[in-house]
């Protein structure tokens, strides 16, 4: 049976690199052509693993083909470095094991890892199955999140640009980039329910470069988030909700995180989540630097807390909260932000007393409290935002009491 595998797929590679040189067209790696049987029941990594491996030989840029059909699949790394530019073209759905217990790693579902020049496109869907881990998740009462499993992990990747694919129903995050340079995320869809723990859309670290264009994104968690390391970042057209909204950090739990600058998120929708468009930084944290970070163009529906810089950040309570935030943040731009805020404090600019904020800029805010509270106000401390346009409401109505 195994030898018959094999000299089933020796004769396809020969028969590949036939292909190659008598026309000289980029070389197909069907994974049903390496034994994937997409029945739903039998598990398919290793022909996938096999297909990769044998594309990411090809000395010309290759294309690994996941066709229709539901393939059952354990953690995957997909690893590089390859000979050439190489594409997966996914068409089918992919789906994790169930059970936690059942997964061969901890942190991840699937890896990509030290690869240049990666595409991966089409209409397929990677399905974390993630109900059962839902339930067991312990991440805000133990804070032990360490052995769930991000379903995608993108790592050490250059030039990168994924297209049209969905991501569903994580046990943990969906998607975490790091160390990558030169990537596009255009047109792909995220969805986990609103109460699933810990599904975080897209979070970003010590990446440059990075795109995220045309998404709708729906989670239980923050919609993306931008983690130390993070330069020239542009999150544009994305629609987020429902989840706690984008941001960028948390910032300043770890030693030595490097600055985040250069972040722009621009023409999207944000609804029916807990916060819009927030940066976020511990109290007595390690030092850092975030800066210049524009918010333009933003519609607000239903949201609690539109507008926030929270340097008070402590999700799970226990913080030293005498001691400010080292965190230094500044240049940064709201502009063009409307809609709607179902808390009445829909302006928040909590900047921290060791280094205030610097340079923030107020533009054009247009937020209206949707309760029978009152109408909205903003708050604000250890920071003088620079107003241009009309700002409803408007800017630091109260002084925030620390
Ligand atoms: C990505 O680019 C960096 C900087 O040029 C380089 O050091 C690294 O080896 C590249 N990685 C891959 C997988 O090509
Ligand atoms: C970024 O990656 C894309 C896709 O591989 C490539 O076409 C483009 O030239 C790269 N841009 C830079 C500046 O390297
Ligand atoms: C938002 O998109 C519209 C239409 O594509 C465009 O005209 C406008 O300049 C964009 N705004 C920003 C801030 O990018
Ligand atoms: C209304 O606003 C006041 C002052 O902000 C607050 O003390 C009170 O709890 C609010 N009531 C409700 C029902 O939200």
């Amino acid at each position: 049976m195994s030898s018959l595998t094999i000299s089933t797929s020796s004769t396809f590679i020969i028969f590949f690199f036939l292909c190659l040189i008598t026309n000289g067209l980029a070389a197909d790696f069907h994974v049903k052509r390496y034994g994937a049987k997409a029945n739903g029941n039998s598990d398919d990594s290793q022909a996938i693993m096999r297909a990769w491996k044998d594309a990411c030989m090809s000395r010309k840029a290759s294309k690994v083909v996941i066709s229709g059909g539901r393939y059952v699949v354990n953690s995957m790394k997909f690893k590089g470095p390859c000979m050439a530019p190489i594409h997966i073209q996914m068409e089918g759905r992919l789906e994790a094991p169930l059970n936690i217990q059942h997964m061969k790693s901890d942190d991840n579902w699937i890896i990509f890892e030290y690869i240049n020049a990666l595409t991966i496109s089409g209409k397929g869907i990677f399905d974390g199955r993630g109900s059962l881990a839902w339930k067991q998740n312990q991440c805000a009462s133990s804070g032990k999140c360490d052995s769930l499993p991000i379903s995608l992990r993108f790592y050490r990747l250059n030039n990168t640009i994924i297209r049209g694919i969905t991501s569903t129903d994580s046990k943990f995050f969906h998607m975490n980039l790091h160390n990558c340079r030169n990537m596009t995320l255009q047109n792909i869809i995220i969805n986990a329910p609103g109460v699933s723990p810990n599904t975080d859309g897209i979070h970003i670290g010590g990446s440059s470069g990075v795109t995220i264009s045309n998404a709708r994104i729906e989670t239980g968690d923050d919609c993306v988030s931008i983690g130390d390391g993070s330069q020239q970042i542009t999150i544009e057209k994305v629609t987020c909700g429902p989840g706690h909204g984008i941001s960028i950090g948390s910032l300043g739990k770890y030693k030595n995180e490097k600055p985040v600058s250069g972040v722009i998120v621009r023409n999207c929708t944000i609804k029916n989540t807990m916060f819009g468009v927030r940066i976020k930084t511990w109290p007595d944290s390690t030092q850092g630097i975030a800066t210049n970070m524009h918010f333009d163009s933003i519609v607000m529906n239903n949201v609690g807390t539109p507008i926030l810089i929270d340097q008070q950040y402590c999700p799970y309570g226990k913080c030293r909260f005498k001691i400010p935030s080292r965190v230094a943040i500044s240049d940064v731009r709201f502009r063009n932000i409307v809609g709607t805020s179902t808390t009445r404090v829909a302006v928040k600019l909590v900047c921290s007393r060791g280094y205030p904020c610097k340079n923030v800029k107020l533009s054009n805010i247009n937020l209206r409290y949707i309760g029978t509270n009152g109408t909205a106000i903003s708050e604000c401390s250890n920071v003088k935002p620079t107003i241009s346009g009309r700002v409803m409401p408007p800017p630091c109505t109260r002084a925030f009491a620390i």
